[in-house]
């Protein structure tokens, strides 16, 4: 029986969608009220069991890794100014016995090729990927959820939810047979389809975990929509000769790739936050019952 141990997070797209703040930056640096998306990210892996923390890291590969870091002199300078719960917070972020591993995608050729890239750190070994645009929040976690299934399938399996059936051209769409409660077999994915040639409206959201078989074809696709070399495509031809599952996690996801939900993130993060819940709260009502005060 395996388990899962290592995770890998892709963050070397382009995203093009939060420009200009991307410019300089990776997305999965933009921070929910006061912790970036990847960390958010990792902790969900961490709290998984996950001990390998695998990185992909693009042209801005400096802000992750000195993320993930020790920072020496901010200890010592937190430290001399008595900001001790700073200090702790800082220091309990990685556990003693997780590693973290950096591996730089030269050209953003697409989340296969991303995935293809954490290859030489996985091995021959289940892996978890985590897409840290798709904020999940839920105890346990979406990756304990699959992890904890992986132990018992011993297959891949995507994590997925139902979408507006008018937005299935942007998502990987499965069509599948139930099996258990929340978990069915997948008979087929297909990367971005138009609603009319979509099998279903169960969207791929990301979470996976993936056989290391997945690598073998990946190395064999063929750049699939957008002209990116697709994650989805590698999963379909994998189809043909394993079981994967589609899991329907339980939490709450936030499409933070895309403005809107990166905003929505936010104010429900901020409005469970023990610093500013209670004076966000009251700012909200401030500015959104101002009419039905004065009865207009
Ligand atoms: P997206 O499809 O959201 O693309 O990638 P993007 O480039 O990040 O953002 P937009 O659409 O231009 O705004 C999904 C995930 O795959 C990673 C991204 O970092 C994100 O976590 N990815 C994508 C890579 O690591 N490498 C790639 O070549 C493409």
């Amino acid at each position: 029986m395996k388990r899962v141990t290592k995770a890998v997070f892709p963050a070397a797209g382009m995203g093009t969608r939060f420009l200009p703040a991307t410019k300089a930056n990776p997305k999965e640096m933009l921070p929910i009220v006061d912790k970036p998306l990847i960390q958010y990210a990792a902790e969900e892996a961490m709290a998984a069991g996950i001990t390998d923390l695998i990185f992909i890291i693009g042209r801005t590969k400096r802000a992750i890794a000195d993320h993930f870091d020790k920072a020496y002199e901010l200890e010592v300078e937190l430290e001399t100014r008595g900001k001790l719960r700073a200090l702790e917070e800082l220091r309990a972020m990685l556990p003693i016995n997780v590693n973290c591993i950096y591996i730089r995608q030269a050209e953003a050729l697409g989340l296969g090729h991303a995935v293809l890239c954490a290859q030489p750190a996985v091995n021959d070994e289940p892996f978890a990927v985590l897409l840290a645009d798709d904020l999940i929040a839920g105890e346990p976690g979406a990756t304990k959820q699959m992890c904890d299934l992986y132990t018992y399938y011993q297959c891949s399996m995507v994590g997925v939810q139902h979408v507006d059936p008018a937005e299935t051209g942007s998502y990987g769409i499965v069509a599948t047979s139930p099996m258990a409660e929340r978990v069915s077999r997948v008979n087929q994915i297909v990367e971005k389809p138009k609603p009319a040639e979509a099998p279903s409206n169960l969207a791929v959201v990301g979470r996976y975990v993936l056989t290391p078989q997945i690598f073998h074809h990946l190395r064999h696709i063929e750049r699939g929509a957008g002209g990116e070399l697709q994650l989805t495509d590698a999963i379909a031809a994998l189809l043909k000769e394993q079981q994967v599952l589609a899991y329907e996690f339980t939490g709450t996801r936030y499409d933070c790739g895309s403005k809107l939900g990166y905003l929505e993130a936010t104010v429900e993060f901020a409005l469970q936050h023990p610093e500013v819940a209670a004076e966000f709260s009251a700012y909200l009502q401030r500015r959104f019952c101002k009419p039905c005060a004065s009865g207009s």
